[in-house]
C-alpha cells in the first residue's frame, strides 16, 4: 500500500485546458454533470475554469466549487491583479479552494508575447502569489514554457514563487517539444536546488505535439514529480494534454516499474468518464486508443482470441472490468425494468434526476419497442437527448420527408420555439437538406453548417444512427448530436441540439461584460 507521500496527485484540467480545445467547449450544466463525474472518478484536483477569460467560465468555477465537496477546485489566474482577484471570488464558496497562478518563463514567451524582462516576471511571480495566498492557502504556480526556459532562471522563477508561498510547482512542458530523459532529467535538476523541496508538490503539465505526453507525465513521477495534470480522453489544445486513463493504468498496471507510487483513482469509473465525456462534446475516441478506445480489449486475430480463451493473461495486461468497462455488451431489453435501468446509467456514470430520469424511461420503452438489443452506447444516446432537452429554446416536433429519385427531396418540420409552435415545408439537394432548411427558416437563425457526420451506434440492421453537426455562427462553432433508428430524425435532432446550443452561448456572450484582456 502507498503511503501519503508516495501518492501521485491527480490534476483533471478536463474543464480548463481541455475544453479550450476547438469543439470541446461545454456549456454550464455539462460541465456540471462532467465535474460530478471526475468526483466519482477520485480525482484530487479539479481546474474548472480560467475565472478572467470569461463571464461562462466565471459561472462554472462558481457553481463547480459550490457543489463540490471531495475534491480540491481550482481556477487558472494570470499574474496580474484583477486575474486573481477574480480566480479568489470565483472560488469563494469552494470547501478546499485552489488558485493557480501562471506566467511565461522562457525567453521566446518573453520576448514575444510578454514583452517583460527576467526581473520583471521575478516580481510578477512573487506579487501575484503572495496575492494569491491572501486569499487561499493552497496556491500553485506554473511556469508556463517551463522546457524551452533557461534551466538556472527557471529555478530561480520557482524559488520565489515558493518564497512567496507556493505549495506547488508545476513545470509544464506547453508545446510538447521535451522528451522524457530530458523532463525526467529537468524535473530532478529543479527539485535539487529548491529549497525545502521535500514540503513542496512538484507537478507536471505535458502536451502531446510529439505523442510523447504520457511517456514524459511518468518519466517524470519516477523523477519525484507528485502530480500529473491530465485531461480525460486526452483532449486538449492542439493535440492534446496527457490521458488522464493512460497515466493511472500504467502506474496501476507496471507496480513493479512505479513501486512505492499510486493514485487515489477509482479506476473502474475511467469508462464511465471517457463515455461521458465524448458523448457530451460530441467528439468519439479513436477506436485503438489505449484503454478506452473501442478496439483496447478486442482481439480480432484468431491466435489471440485462442490464447485469451484459455487464460486471459496471455494477451491481456489488464481487464476491461478494472477500468469499467462491463464485460457483456448486450445491455437491456424491452422486459428490463426501472431498477435496472437506473442501475445501468449509474454504472454509466449519469445521475438523472426524478423528472429526466422518467422522461429517459419511457424513451428506452419507445426504443426497446424498435429495437431488440439496448446496448451502452444507445442508453448513452438517449440520456444525451433528454438532458440536451431541459431548458431549450428550440424543441423539435414531428418530422416527414418524402424523398428519392421520383421527386425533388421535401420535408416539413414542426420546431416549438420559446414554446410557440411553428410548421414549415422546404425542400433541398437531398432529405437532409430539405430538414435542414426548415429547422434554419423556423429558428430564424443563420449558422453555417461545417461538418455533418453519420455513425450507426451499435452493429445490427436496428441499429440507431447517430448524427453529430458542426455549426458555426460569429466565429463560434459548436457541436450538437442525435440519435434516432431513422438517421434522418437523428440529423433534425443533432441540427437542433447545436442550434441551442449556439443560442446558449450567444446569451453568454451578451451577458459578459468587456473586460480588455
Ligand atoms: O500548457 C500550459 O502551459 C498551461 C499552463 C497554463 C499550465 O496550460
Ligand atoms: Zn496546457
Amino acid at each position: 500500500m502507498s503511503t501519503e507521500t508516495d501518492r501521485v496527485l491527480i490534476f483533471d484540467t478536463t474543464l480548463r485546458d481541455g475544453e479550450q480545445s476547438p469543439g470541446c467547449s461545454m456549456n454550464l450544466p455539462e460541465k456540471l454533470a462532467l465535474a460530478r463525474q471526475l468526483e466519482r472518478l477520485g480525482v484530487d484536483v479539479i481546474e474548472a475554469g480560467f475565472p478572467i477569460a470569461s463571464e461562462g467560465d466565471y459561472e462554472s468555477v462558481r457553481a463547480v466549487a459550490r457543489e463540490l465537496r471531495e475534491p480540491i477546485v481550482c481556477g487558472l489566474s494570470r499574474t496580474a491583479p484583477e486575474d486573481v482577484e477574480r480566480a479568489a471570488r470565483a472560488l469563494e464558496a469552494a470547501r478546499r479552494p485552489r488558485i493557480h497562478v501562471f506566467i511565461a518563463t522562457s525567453d521566446i514567451h518573453l520576448a514575444h508575447k510578454l514583452r517583460m524582462g527576467r526581473e520583471q516576471v521575478l516580481e510578477e511571480v512573487d506579487r501575484a502569489v503572495r496575492q494569491a495566498r491572501s486569499y487561499c492557502d493552497d496556491v500553485e504556480f506554473s511556469a508556463e514554457d517551463a522546457t524551452r526556459s533557461d534551466r538556472d532562471y527557471l529555478v530561480e522563477v520557482f524559488r520565489t514563487a515558493a518564497e512567496a508561498g507556493a505549495r506547488t510547482l508545476n513545470v509544464p512542458d506547453t508545446v510538447g517539444y521535451t522528451t522524457p530523459g530530458e523532463y525526467a532529467a529537468l524535473i530532478r535538476y529543479i527539485r535539487e536546488r529548491i529549497p525545502g523541496s521535500e514540503n513542496l508538490v512538484f507537478s507536471v503539465h505535458c502536451h502531446d505535439d510529439l505523442g510523447l505526453s504520457v511517456a514524459n507525465s511518468l518519466a517524470a513521477v519516477l523523477a519525484g514529480a507528485r502530480q500529473v495534470e491530465c485531461t480525460v480522453n486526452g483532449i486538449g489544445e492542439r493535440a492534446g494534454n496527457t490521458s488522464l486513463e493512460e497515466v493511472v493504468m500504467a502506474i496501476k498496471t507496471r507496480r513493479d516499474v512505479f513501486a512505492g507510487v499510486d493514485t487515489g483513482i477509482v479506476t473502474t469509473e475511467i469508462y464511465p468518464s471517457s463515455r461521458l465525456l465524448s458523448t457530451t462534446i460530441g467528439v468519439p475516441v479513436q477506436p485503438n486508443k489505449a484503454i478506452v478506445g473501442d478496439n483496447a480489449f478486442a482481439h480480432e486475430a484468431g491466435i489471440h482470441q485462442d490464447g485469451v480463451l484459455k487464460a486471459p493473461i496471455t494477451y491481456e495486461i489488464m481487464t476491461p472490468e478494472s477500468i469499467g468497462r462491463s464485460s457483456s455488451t448486450l445491455v437491456l431489453g424491452k422486459h428490463s425494468g426501472r431498477h435496472a435501468f437506473r442501475e445501468r446509467l449509474r454504472e454509466l456514470g449519469y445521475s438523472l434526476d426524478e423528472a429526466d430520469f422518467q422522461k429517459a424511461f419511457r424513451r428506452f420503452k419507445a426504443l426497446a419497442d424498435k429495437k431488440k438489443t439496448i446496448y451502452n452506447e444507445d442508453l448513452e444516446a438517449l440520456v444525451a437527448d433528454t438532458v440536451s432537452e431541459r431548458d431549450q429554446r428550440y424543441r423539435l416536433g414531428e418530422v416527414a420527408v418524402v424523398s428519392g429519385t421520383f421527386q425533388t427531396p421535401t420535408a416539413t418540420v414542426e420546431i416549438e420555439v420559446d414554446g410557440e409552435r411553428r410548421k414549415r415545408s422546404a425542400m433541398g439537394d437531398g432529405p437532409v437538406d430539405a430538414v435542414f432548411r426548415c429547422i434554419a427558416e423556423l429558428t430564424e437563425t443563420k449558422s453555417e453548417l461545417v461538418r455533418y457526420q453519420v455513425n450507426a451506434i451499435t452493429e445490427g440492421m436496428d441499429a440507431q444512427g447517430e448524427v453529430s453537426v458542426t455549426l458555426a455562427e460569429d466565429g463560434r462553432r459548436v457541436i450538437g448530436h442525435g440519435a434516432h433508428t431513422d438517421i434522418i430524425v437523428a440529423s433534425a435532432k443533432a441540427y437542433v441540439h447545436a442550434l441551442n446550443k449556439l443560442h446558449w452561448h450567444k446569451q453568454r456572450r451578451d451577458a459578459e461584460a468587456p473586460r480588455g484582456i
